[in-house]
């Protein structure tokens, strides 16, 4: 199926380099990055490809590679009949994508208050920020510890985050700067695995304590978080973090803790 559009019609068009499809319902995917967008790592992009009717698909999309890579990449769902991942799950490299290169987004550092430990809270695609985090040297320069929560419903959801926090060890740029200060928590809820359990019920019994070996809980003056996932999700962890103390921050006023949504909801 050919999904590319014509720069005649739109002129942000990027070139795909690379597609990895990871289950029946997720797939990440490189683009050419235009040499005038500059972002914050864990900021979001409208991309997307042109209609049936010519007129452009737009949806939201966390960049998912960190500020310094020479191209793009994004981590996908792919809604059977949803107007843009119907087609975009489709896509192969050499293809074009529309891209408008205005970075925007609250997962962003400078929307912290300086810390010790940086949580990452995200279940399913909401992994695709800390994607991008995780490979940003100032995450490893500005905190001792970070925590990767990811959770989905089955293991094989888990593989990509999986795959890419493996990597972080062998990466030439950040490799040595992430030594000793990741701990990784991946849970299922609905899948036999290492772990299991929803973040918030983990954070709250302290079991992702007693699992890493860390110091509980969560205090205003030590953890600072950021939360990507579905708006239950994001209401929920939000409830949690004000539980502990935490408060909640923006661009404009940094805080302890930072959300985006992963996805606008059915109905929402
Ligand atoms: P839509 O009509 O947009 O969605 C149809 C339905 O599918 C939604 O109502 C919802 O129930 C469900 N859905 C949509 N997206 C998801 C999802 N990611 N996970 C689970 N269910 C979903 N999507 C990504 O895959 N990767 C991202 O990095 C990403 N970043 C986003 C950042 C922001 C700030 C926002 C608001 C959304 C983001 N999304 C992301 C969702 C994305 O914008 C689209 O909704 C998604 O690509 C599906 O598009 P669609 O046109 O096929 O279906
Ligand atoms: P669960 O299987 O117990 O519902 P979804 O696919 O529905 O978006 O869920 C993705 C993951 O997020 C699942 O593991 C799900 O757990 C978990 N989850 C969904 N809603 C919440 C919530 N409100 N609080 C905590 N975890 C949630």
């Amino acid at each position: 199926m050919n999904v590319a559009v014509s720069a005649k019609v739109n002129p942000d068009l990027q070139t795909v380099t690379a597609v990895t499809h990871w289950t029946d319902r997720l797939f990440s995917f490189r683009v050419t990055r235009p040499q005038s967008l500059r972002f914050r790592s864990g900021e979001f992009v409208m991309i997307g490809l042109e209609g049936d009717n010519g007129k452009p698909i737009l949806r939201a999309y966390s960049i998912a590679s960190p500020a310094w890579d020479e191209e793009l990449e994004f981590y996908s769902i792919k809604v059977p009949d949803g107007p843009l991942t119907s087609k975009l799950q489709n896509v192969q490299v050499g293809e074009q994508i529309i891209l408008r290169p205005k970075p925007v987004g609250t997962l962003v550092h400078d929307a912290l208050k300086p810390g010790k430990r940086l949580w990452f809270l995200a279940t399913g695609t909401g992994f695709a920020p800390f994607a991008s985090l995780l490979r940003e040297p100032e995450t490893w320069e500005k905190y001792d510890r970070v925590v990767m929560m990811h959770t989905c419903r089955e293991a094989g959801e888990l593989e990509y985050g999986r795959k890419l926090v493996e990597d972080l060890s062998s990466d030439p740029l950040i490799g040595e700067l992430v030594d000793g200060k990741l701990h990784y928590y991946p849970t299922t809820t609905r899948d036999e695995s290492q772990y299991k359990g929803r973040i918030t019920d983990n954070l709250v019994n302290g079991q992702v304590f007693a699992d890493l070996g860390l110091e509980g809980p969560l205090l205003p003056e030590r953890d600072r978080a950021m939360v990507c996932g579905s708006l239950a999700f994001n209401k929920d962890v939000a409830a949690v973090l004000d539980g502990f103390g935490l408060e909640e921050g923006s661009n404009s006023a940094p805080g302890d803790y930072v959300i985006e949504k992963a996805f606008v909801g059915d109905g929402i």
